[in-house]
């Protein structure tokens, strides 16, 4: 359609807006690299209003990159550019012009994923149980100093909370995330979680569900029923993927579903089975995920109402 043409043309065209020159980035060093793109540390010299040096995050392509994926990288540059909110992760310019690969530009959050962020705290807590009868009168040791990384349930609530306000305003702006796991949360400085990963997300407009159109690799095990099955995609398929998000967190960071195969999943789904409730998770949190996982999606609760239920969570101690 004309409309679709209108929206390819305008992918591809430089929106000086966000152009930044490529001469005032330098790249510093990988961080993490998927199976078509990386992500750099780079230095950026005046950006997006801040004078002087700012430590970013680059988006980018491998050379073996398909078009899938450059459309994919693209998609997220114009998503982007359209959202503001402080648990979304937020674009500070792009480089598309030619001389050199496309960069997305973003900003760096300082913990990296929040995955790993989760799973290196594990640690942190075994070196206190182990603790040495220095640490037990209070002398610094060795062990004071990655203190910084331990979780508390309250931060874990805290860490659902933002996420889940992120959520909600995607949501409230029609954006359908898709792939929504706690390996796509970011955590930047004071611990604040940032929604990252756009390249899956779709704007929804007319009727309310996405139907995805190519393969891919697919988040099976945060896929909710009639994402797996009918490739319907809406908020409410996000809020089944917040509910096994709920339960990475709780779990510091724990692959879901341990020992099912993917390809039994669906089916265990359709006959009612559901994730137990792990150790040190409140009944109250495990009934948020339960109801994340309903199996009528309408039956799910919006991210507003699970927002002001973490948020009574979190006033509560509980
Ligand atoms: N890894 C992927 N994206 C990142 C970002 N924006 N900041 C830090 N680490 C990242």
């Amino acid at each position: 359609t004309d409309k679709n043409l209108t929206n390819l043309i305008k992918k591809y065209e430089p929106d000086p807006k966000w152009e930044f020159p490529r001469n005032q980035l330098e790249i510093e060093q990988t961080l993490g690299e998927g199976e078509f793109g990386r992500v750099l540390r780079a230095e950026a010299t005046n950006i997006n209003g801040n004078n002087g040096v700012t430590t970013v995050a680059v988006k980018t392509l491998k050379d073996d990159a398909r078009e899938t994926e450059l459309n994919d990288l693209l998609s997220e540059y114009h998503l982007l550019k359209e959202v503001s909110h402080p648990n979304v992760i937020k674009l500070l310019g792009v480089c598309t012009t030619p001389g050199g690969p496309i960069y997305l530009i973003i900003e760096y959050a300082e913990h990296g994923a929040l995955r790993n962020y989760l799973r290196k705290s594990r640690n942190i807590r075994i070196s206190h149980i182990a603790q040495t009868p220095e640490d037990q009168e209070g002398k610094t040791s060795h062990y004071d100093e990655p203190k910084t990384c331990q979780i508390t349930p309250k931060e874990i609530l805290a860490f659902a909370w933002q996420i889940s306000n992120g959520m909600a305003y995607l949501s409230s702006v029609k954006l359908v995330h898709r792939d929504l796991a706690a390996r796509n949360i970011l955590l930047a400085k004071d611990k604040i979680c940032k929604i990252s990963d756009f390249g899956l997300t779709r704007d929804i407009y007319e009727d309310n569900a996405y139907f995805k159109r190519s393969k891919g690799r697919v988040p099976v095990k945060w896929m909710a029923p009639e994402s797996l099955q009918d490739h319907i995609y809406t908020t409410k398929s996000d809020a089944w993927s917040f509910g096994i998000l709920l339960w990475e967190l709780v779990t510091l960071g724990a692959s879901p579903y341990p020992g099912i195969a993917v390809q039994n999943l669906f089916h265990l789904l359709k006959q009612g089975y559901r994730m137990e409730r792990p150790n040190n998770c409140s009944p109250k949190l495990y009934q948020m995920m339960r109801n994340c996982w309903e199996v009528l999606p309408e039956n799910r609760p919006s991210f507003q109402v699970l927002s002001s239920r973490l948020e009574k969570m979190l006033g509560d101690g509980v």
